[in-house]
């Protein structure tokens, strides 16, 4: 795992923002898995401002999210089909067509989860994931308790993420009980995961994923077995890790090799 401690939550958003730019320009085909919730808001303004400037355009990117509330419907405002249209589709260049969430209004859920992931390799896999965190360390709708095997399929969501979530409803008595999610296993099948945590509320699960025990009662520690995990943090959530200087110095060692492998 690459431990990326940055300033503020703007440079973490930046930095996922470059990650993103970079891939899509070598490889305007590429295939995001993306995500919704707080965390990654950061990111889609900074990608919708590179592309509204001409930087960078998703006109040929295909995206898959992680996840889609079971039961509102796609034009719902909060569902992740609204929400990704609004922040990121609609305001970037995105080809809608190419834009997919899993369907949480089927009437068959579990075909449409078969599906979902058949369409993922249809696509070629995932390129890039980008990832939040949940404060009980869940990563997409996959709970304390999933397997850490799990492929997509419908999952219910805990009281502590209903909470959490209930922020972006009138009350929490709105917030969907169940969710069409990615499972873990679908994830670690992505070539380069990206996981972002700013704010102190994620220290702990920041602190318990990347230096706890692997253990399916925090989901996001499964990403230890990934190869290729960048995970961006600003100072408070990076504020329990008990390694912290020493991923600092690593760090930095990185990014001169880095700059000396650039061509002059
Ligand atoms: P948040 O949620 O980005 O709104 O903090 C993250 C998550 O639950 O995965």
């Amino acid at each position: 795992m690459r431990v990326v401690i940055l300033d503020s939550e703007q440079e973490v958003s930046q930095r996922a923002a470059n990650l993103i730019c970079e891939l899509v320009g070598s490889k305007p085909d590429a295939v995001l898995g993306l995500a919704t919730g707080g965390t990654p808001l950061g990111t889609y303004r900074e990608l919708v401002d590179r592309c509204q400037t001409g930087q960078i355009s998703f006109s040929t990117t295909t995206t898959f999210n992680l996840d889609e509330y079971v039961g509102l419907d796609a034009d719902h405002p909060q569902s992740y089909r609204s929400f990704m249209r609004q922040n990121l589709f609609e305001p970037g260049d995105f080809n809608f067509d190419r834009c997919h969430l899993p369907a949480g209004c089927s009437r068959d859920l579990s075909q449409a989860c078969q599906s979902y992931e058949a369409e993922i390799v249809d696509a070629g896999g995932i390129d890039l994931q980008l990832l939040g965190i949940g404060t009980d360390g869940h990563i997409a709708f996959n709970e304390p308790g999933s397997s850490l095997a799990s492929r997509t399929r419908v999952k219910a969501l805990t009281e502590q993420t209903r909470t959490d979530n209930a922020r972006f409803f009138d009350s929490l008595d709105q917030v969907p009980t169940l969710a069409i999610t990615m499972g873990i296993g679908s994830i670690l099948d992505a070539r380069h995961i990206v996981l972002l945590a700013m704010g102190a509320g994620k220290a702990s699960a920041v602190r318990a994923f990347v230096e706890g025990p692997i253990t399916a009662q925090v989901p996001a520690s499964a990403l230890q077995l990934h190869p290729r995990v960048t995970v961006l943090l600003d100072q408070a959530a990076a504020s329990w890790l008990v390694r912290r200087d020493y991923y600092q110095h690593v760090e930095n060692i990185q990014r001169q090799l880095e700059q000396s492998e650039e061509p002059a």
